[in-house]
Order: C-alpha cells, then sequence, then structure tokens
C-alpha cells in the first residue's frame, strides 16, 4: 500500500491504478497535445551511471525495481505516442536496453492492454525518436515493426532516409529538432498525449519551448554517487524551470515516493 503525502491525508492506496485514473489521453485541450515525462532518479538526482562493463549508462540497478516499473506501465498505457531516443534504439539493438517499449507485455500488466481496448486505444502506442545521427539499427526497430514510428531528425543524409522509409518509418525533417518542431509534429498527426521515456538531452530540448506539461518522478531513497552520471537535465537551459507539487506517494515497501507535477510554463 502506498500513503499518500500531498495533498495531506494520511489516507492508503493501492499501487495498482495509481496513475492509470489519471486518463492522460483525455487531458489535452482540443486541438493540442499533453506531453509527460517519467523518471526513477536516486536521491542525489541520479538517473543513469555509466556502467563500465557495459560501456555505456543504465538506470541505476541499485534503484530500478517492478514496483516503479508497475507505473511505469501505468503511464505508457495512456499514450497515443512514446518519445524516445535513437540512442535507445541502439542500446536496444547491443542488448543493453531492456524492451521498454511495449506496454503491458507479461500477465501482471495484461489490465493496462484491457483497459486500452477499452479506452479504444490501439494496442500499443506508437513510437517518436529523435535522431540526428540517424544511426538507428534495423534490427531494433523491428521489434516495434507492428507500430508507426516517426523519426524526427535535422539530417539530410539522403541515404540514411532511405533505408528508415524502406522499412515503413515515417521521417521529419528541419533545420533543428526543437520542443517546439516535436510539438507540432505531434499535432500534425494528431496525438493527443505523449509520454516522454527518454533520456536528459530529449528531456532538455523539450524543455527549452516549454512543451512539457506534466512530470512523474520517482524518487528512490539510495544515494548513489558517482562522476559519470545523467540527471533529469544535463544541459543549460534557458531559464529555471518551475513546477507545482501535484499529487506525493510514500511507498515504503520498496523505499520511494511517487510524486507528480506540473510544469507552470508550459505553452
Ligand atoms: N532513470 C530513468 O528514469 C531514465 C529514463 C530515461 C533514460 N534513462 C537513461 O538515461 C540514459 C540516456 O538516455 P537516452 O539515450 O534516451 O538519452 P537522451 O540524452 O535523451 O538521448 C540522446 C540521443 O537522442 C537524440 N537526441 C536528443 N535530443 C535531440 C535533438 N534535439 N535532436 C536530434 N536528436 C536528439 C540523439 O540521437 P543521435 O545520437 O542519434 O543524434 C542523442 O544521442 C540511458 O542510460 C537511459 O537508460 C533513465
Amino acid at each position: 500500500m502506498l500513503t499518500q503525502l500531498y495533498p495531506a491525508s494520511g489516507d492508503s492506496c493501492a499501487l495498482e491504478g495509481l496513475y492509470l485514473d489519471l486518463n492522460l489521453h483525455q487531458q489535452a485541450k482540443a486541438g493540442d497535445v499533453f506531453i509527460y515525462a517519467n523518471y526513477i532518479s536516486s536521491l542525489d538526482g541520479r538517473i543513469a551511471l555509466y556502467n563500465a562493463d557495459l560501456g555505456d549508462y543504465e538506470v541505476p540497478t541499485a534503484i530500478a525495481n517492478g514496483r516503479d516499473w508497475r507505473l511505469y506501465q501505468e503511464l505508457a498505457g495512456q499514450a497515443d505516442v512514446m518519445l524516445t531516443s535513437a540512442r535507445y534504439f541502439r542500446q536496444l539493438a547491443e542488448g543493453k536496453a531492456q524492451d521498454l517499449l511495449p506496454v503491458g507485455s507479461g500477465e501482471k500488466y495484461a489490465d493496462i492492454k484491457t483497459w486500452r481496448e477499452k479506452q479504444a486505444l490501439k494496442a500499443q502506442p506508437d513510437v517518436m525518436v529523435l535522431s540526428n545521427s540517424l544511426d538507428i539499427p534495423l534490427a531494433a526497430l523491428a521489434k516495434v515493426q507492428e507500430r508507426k514510428v516517426i523519426v524526427l531528425t535535422a539530417s539530410k543524409d539522403g541515404q540514411k532516409i532511405k533505408q528508415l522509409e524502406q522499412v515503413g518509418v515515417q521521417v521529419l525533417q528541419a533545420e533543428q529538432v526543437t520542443g517546439a518542431f516535436v510539438r507540432q509534429s505531434l499535432l500534425d498527426l494528431n496525438y493527443r498525449s505523449a509520454y516522454l521515456i527518454a533520456g536528459p538531452q530529449v528531456h532538455a530540448t523539450m524543455l527549452k519551448d516549454d512543451c512539457v506539461d506534466a512530470l512523474f518522478l520517482t524518487t528512490h531513497f539510495t544515494l548513489l554517487g558517482g562522476s559519470k552520471i545523467s540527471g533529469l537535465v544535463d544541459v543549460d537551459l534557458p531559464r529555471a524551470q518551475v513546477l507545482t507539487l501535484i499529487s506525493s506517494y510514500l511507498d515504503t515497501a520498496q523505499n520511494q515516493m511517487f510524486q507528480r507535477f506540473e510544469y507552470v510554463n508550459s505553452v
């Protein structure tokens, strides 16, 4: 059970359904799209640590856990499309990433699949990928082949674009992939809810143009330290981002807290 800390009530509630009941796919105003991000972080703000054995960054195993994963899945369940990075697909191809994208695979999450069906949402959210290198392994893309995949890029590499288009990927180009371009592309494709599951670069891209509406943050009560780390945002922002706390739940079963924020400046 969880304890509700904010709004302060002290009530207990179940983990399952905590986020699924939010109906994020219905939060956008007419003609708009609701964009929400989700991270699990340590107390010292790490969302990823460099793993020398892997030769790459990964979600720290000391904080990753099934209860947070349940909520990750509930958030995915409400998405028309998931916003991710090309690096995720590269990690997936090399076996360094979990198969994060499918919603509700496995018995534990079957209720989320059923929920999507009842809401008349597609079986799986579409996938929008940000990439300038266009180094997106086709083998990793094959894992989401039954879904619409859109790649946003500033690359003008005709050969790579053709290769992607040949496997059914829609490629949208801009001089620079800004948050405003991502948002406009989502609107042009009639998406109503977009779930940002990428790391700090994509998050920063969206924040620079005030294009994130909500942040779901799991804080695990662990200090990880480290010098090769990723936080929620790792680059300069044009201004400090102010957030309003909407809800907070204590999960003593896993020594963590689930918080939901709204971005004050979101467009
Ligand atoms: N703890 C958590 O909740 C959490 C959540 C998400 C991710 N992570 C971890 O954080 C680490 C980094 O994740 P990530 O790779 O998804 O991070 P990211 O820093 O958001 O994405 C990096 C890649 O995305 C593309 N990209 C980002 N912004 C772009 C822009 N404006 N225009 C064009 N392309 C852009 C680039 O691809 P190209 O190089 O192809 O140009 C870049 O290499 C991973 O280890 C991941 O596991 C943790």
